[in-house]
């Protein structure tokens, strides 16, 4: 863990999988200077999704800047080695899919016993049921297919965050993620979500801060 709580009221979490990996350090600071406060880190492992991302390391990279490390792991059976590693490299916040294994109650488990608060994520045609069965402090719910940053936002997840906010009361986080621009960001807190993933909203933009601060206004109620 860095130790940085998650902050209180609507975030927007850049993903830094759209970030210049070159440029990583600056990125990631010329969106801290726009007002976030967390960041998001997708883990692909190249068999629950078909793509390789990135490693603890990477969090060991960002750890002294502050922010609230928001890890993803889309990767399978993440109780076996990974919660660990990304906990002893700073994740604060760590997501599990309910897909990646059939022991989803006890990796959650890991999570809080490593010390972090635990995240449940769902893919499209998951059904949010799952999350009436377990502790959690953030729901994740995907709302684009896991693997890829670029795509397109599926309408009918709006519904889906909709019914989720009596299922899981209102301590947890519903976080959104993917295809999330300033519209569709809106479109997701009047749905009642409380946290949004960006990545190519933000760093694919000519201005990643500009753009993290539109997507923040927006969910706010600022004109979109
Ligand atoms: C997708 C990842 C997302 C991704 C979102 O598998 O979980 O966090 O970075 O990217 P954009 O915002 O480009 O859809
Ligand atoms: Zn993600």
């Amino acid at each position: 863990m860095t130790g940085v709580p998650a902050p209180p009221g609507p975030q927007v979490a850049p993903s830094i999988l759209a970030a210049d990996f070159g440029n990583l350090l600056a990125q990631v600071e010329a969106v801290r200077a726009a007002g976030a406060r967390m960041v998001h880190v997708d883990v692909m492992d190249g068999h629950f999704v078909p793509p390789l991302s990135m490693g603890p390391n990477v969090c060991e990279a960002l750890r002294h800047l502050g922010l609230h490390l928001e890890v993803h792991l889309m990767v399978e059976r993440p109780e076996r080695t990974q919660i660990a590693a990304f906990a002893a490299a700073g994740a604060d916040t760590i997501s599990v899919h309910a897909e990646a294994t059939p022991n989803v109650h006890r990796a959650l488990q890991f999570v809080r016993d490593a010390g972090c608060l635990a995240g449940l994520a769902v893919n499209p045609a998951t059904p949010i049921e799952v999350f009436a069965e377990v502790e959690i402090d953030v729901a994740l719910v995907m709302t684009v297919n896991p693997g890829w940053g670029g795509q397109a936002f599926i309408p009918s997840a709006l519904d889906k965050v909709r019914r989720l906010r009596s299922l899981v009361g209102d301590d947890v986080a519903i976080e959104v993620d993917g295809g999330v621009d300033a519209r569709t960001a809106r479109a997701c807190a009047e749905a009642g979500a409380t946290r949004f993933v960006a990545g190519t909203a933000v760093f694919g933009a000519d201005d990643p801060a500009v753009a993290f601060a539109e997507i923040a206004a927006a969910v706010r109620g600022a004109p979109v």
